[in-house]
């Protein structure tokens, strides 16, 4: 495990994400109401660039003709076909083991590193 410092705080304010570069990985860093997040800048169905596309929420379960919008601000769009990644978990919202690959984050004295290598907290079921 190591972890690579790659962005202050104060360049990514609450809501706004800044996509680092780590070696050839390329990845989104999202604030997310104060927690940080991190992607993996690439879509697993052809490869786009997942984390520059929409951040949103989405329709939640509900009962029919009721329209309940949920976790505002925690749904990446990719930017080519459309697929919808939970930012949080990686997963994407219509099956949970298709995911993309995300970082755990850590702040230390202001600044935001990323941990990466084979006994990093990687999602689940990541190559
Ligand atoms: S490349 Fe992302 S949805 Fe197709």
């Amino acid at each position: 495990m190591s972890v690579h410092f790659v962005a202050e705080v104060e360049e990514i304010p609450e809501g706004h994400r800044k996509i680092v570069q780590v070696g050839k990985r390329s990845i989104g860093i999202f604030n997310i109401r104060g927690e940080y997040y991190a992607l993996l800048n690439y879509c697993p169905h052809y490869g786009a660039e997942l984390c520059k596309g929409i951040v949103s929420g989405t329709t939640m379960e509900s009962k029919v003709y009721e329209y309940i919008y949920g976790k505002d601000q925690e749904i990446i769009r990719c930017p080519w076909h459309g697929w919808e990644f939970d930012i949080k978990t990686g997963c994407s919202l219509f099956d949970e083991k298709v995911r993309a690959k995300r970082y755990e984050v850590i702040v230390q004295e202001g600044r935001i590193g990323l941990v990466l290598g084979a006994s990093s907290s990687e999602a689940k079921g990541e190559q």
